[in-house]
This record gives C-alpha cells, sequence and structure tokens, in this order.
C-alpha cells in the first residue's frame, strides 16, 4: 500500500442517518451516509429512466471532460464509465496505460501532471496498488472516482451490486435483516471489500466463504460480517449469493491444492442455491470463470442477475459522475 492511503474502515459512520455533505471523491465509503447512497440510488433511478429513451443522451454534463486512467484491465468498468460519462453529453479522455509514456520511464506523478494539463474534471482510477487513487487526490484538482485499487476496494462495483439486488429481490422492502454470501477468493477481492463495506452500511449481513488460505480472518471482527468454509452453511437462508473468480493474477504462492478440489468443494451450484432462500438472487462482479466458481447453467440461470449487474453499472456510474460533478450544487 502507498504511504498516506487509508485502510477501509469497515464500520459504518455514526452520523449514517443523514448526508455527509458534498462530495468531491468516491474512493471508499468512509465519507459516505446510508442518507448519500439512498440519494445516490434515487440519482440512479433517474439516470436509468434516461437510458430508456430512444435517444439516451442528455445534457448534464456537457461541458465537463472525464478522463479514464486504467493502469490495470477491465472491460466493464471502464465501458461503463465511458457510456456514462458520453450520455451525460461529457468529453471523454482515455488513457491506457500500455500504450503510454510509463513505459519510457515517465513517474506516476509526472503522467498525472501531464494529463491534467488537459483539464479534466474527474479521473476514474484503476490501478494494480492499493492506495494509488487516494494518492491522485493530492496532485490533483480534480476528483477522483476509485474504480478499483489493488485488493482494497471497488466502491462503484458495490454499488451496482447493493442497486441491483434493491431492483431485483422480490418484494424488495430495505437492506436489514438481508444477507449476502459472498464465495470464493476473498482475500484478493476489493470487489468483497467494498461490498462488506457498502452492505454492512445499509443494514444488511454479509457472510464470506473459501478456503482457509483464501478467507482472511481478521474480516470476522467486523459487525454483520461472518465466516465460514462451508458453501452450503454460508448460502442457507441467504438473500443473494456472489461468487467470486480466482484471482490468480494476484496470487503469489500456491493457494489451493487443485481447481478441481475448489470446484467440489465451494463452486456455487443449483444445489448450492437450494439451500438459500427462495428468493435468492445469484451474483457475480465479473469477469467469471464458468464451471470453476459458479455453474454454467446457474450463471444462465432465472434467479442469475449477472447481465443485470453489468447493466446497472452504466446508470449507478451516471449518478456517481453526476453527483460528484454536479450534484449539490
Ligand atoms: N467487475 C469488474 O470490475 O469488471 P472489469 O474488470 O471488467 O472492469
Amino acid at each position: 500500500m502507498i504511504a498516506g492511503s487509508k485502510p477501509v474502515n469497515l464500520t459504518p459512520p455514526a452520523s449514517s442517518g443523514e448526508s455527509t455533505g458534498r462530495k468531491k471523491h468516491l474512493l471508499d465509503f468512509q465519507d459516505w451516509s446510508v442518507a448519500d447512497i439512498h440519494a445516490l440510488f434515487d440519482t440512479t433511478d433517474v439516470m436509468a429512466q434516461v437510458l430508456e429513451r430512444t435517444i439516451k443522451r442528455v445534457p448534464a454534463l456537457q461541458g465537463f471532460t472525464v478522463g479514464t486512467l486504467f493502469f490495470e484491465n477491465s472491460t466493464r468498468t471502464r465501458l461503463s464509465f465511458e457510456r456514462a460519462a458520453r450520455a451525460q453529453s461529457a468529453d471523454v479522455l482515455s488513457f491506457a496505460a500500455g500504450a503510454s509514456s510509463l513505459s519510457k520511464g515517465e513517474s506516476m506523478k509526472d503522467t498525472l501532471r501531464t494529463i491534467d494539463q488537459m483539464q479534466s474534471d474527474v479521473y476514474v482510477v484503476r490501478h494494480v496498488a492499493a492506495g494509488v487513487p487516494y494518492q491522485l487526490t493530492k496532485w490533483t484538482d480534480a476528483s477522483i472516482i476509485n474504480a478499483g485499487d489493488g485488493r482494497r476496494a471497488h466502491p462503484t462495483q458495490a454499488l451496482l451490486d447493493a442497486y441491483t439486488f434493491k431492483k431485483n429481490f422480490a418484494n424488495f422492502d430495505h437492506f436489514e435483516g438481508k444477507r449476502l454470501a459472498i464465495v470464493g477468493d476473498v482475500m484478493h477481492s476489493r470487489v468483497a471489500r467494498s461490498n462488506i463495506e457498502l452492505w454492512t452500511l445499509l443494514g444488511g449481513e454479509v457472510t464470506l466463504c473459501g478456503p482457509a488460505t483464501l478467507l482472511p480472518r481478521e474480516l470476522e471482527q467486523f459487525d454483520k460480517v461472518t465466516l465460514t468454509h462451508n458453501v452450503y452453511e454460508a448460502a442457507e437462508g441467504a438473500h443473494a449469493v456472489m461468487a467470486l473468480r480466482l484471482q490468480n493474477e494476484r496470487m503469489t504462492s500456491g493457494l489451493l491444492p487443485s481447481i478441481a478440489e475448489y470446484q467440489e468443494r465451494y463452486q456455487v451450484t443449483e444445489k448450492v442455491m437450494a439451500e438459500a432462500h427462495p428468493d435468492a438472487l445469484v451474483m457475480h462482479p465479473g469477469p467469471m470463470n464458468r464451471d470453476v466458481e459458479i455453474a454454467g447453467d446457474l450463471a444462465d440461470s432465472e434467479r442469475s442477475v449477472i447481465e443485470k449487474q453489468v447493466a446497472s453499472g452504466v446508470p449507478i456510474r451516471m449518478a456517481v459522475l453526476y453527483t460528484l460533478l454536479v450534484g449539490k450544487k
């Protein structure tokens, strides 16, 4: 982690019933209250209506420029942020690390200061190292949105996951008492950390499940979070079950005896889902490795909202951009 970066605080803020005021950045949910999240979901509803029109574009961010700075690969996050910016008539400045002068030895700070001369109002940042989005807030006056930093946080993924649940769980009323089971490589997952942070902030409960080598025991200390190594126990009564990919690119040593054993013990299947709440949703943040962490037929089943999660990414990210740039002006 970069010096000066703040770890995710998984404890809900005391003032969770009121807005904590105008937001400049979205790095994690430390400065966000329950009221702020619900206001963002309300804005997302409006953005979703825009996306149902024949002409899916409004002038809300005309004159603004959104810079997308991806130092790590992405399909969903990058494309949906760019779609979200253009749907609000913003300009997009797209930076791809592999095709940049970083390869010629230019530093991260000089790279950002160079791009900053082209006057973006907000940067959407993904980096393999935890804390980079926080560090960038020190080097620019623009807003920073964390699009995934190492294994630390991926807040817009958690927002679109919670929003998808809210819109698709039968007779949804509130998050209190709703339990999300997250199964798989929790150790390397920023999606898991942001989902724990957001889901418990909203009043829900989280069960984490995986092999001992991929399930950090320290996560058990957080309120409303439980751990288990048994996937059937994790799914029992859960309102949503989220499978996570094995992040081989972040594993430095063999943390699993074999993929076959992992599939046998931790794959989310119809049989596992039989333990869950009758209306439970099947979720996956993507990218998905079919028939490894999730059975392919379950991913394609009626219960699955995996494609709806991707679709929710656009209005959620429209709402995040709008909220940071003009929301409460
Ligand atoms: N869920 C997610 O972050 O996907 P991408 O890596 O494709 O952006």
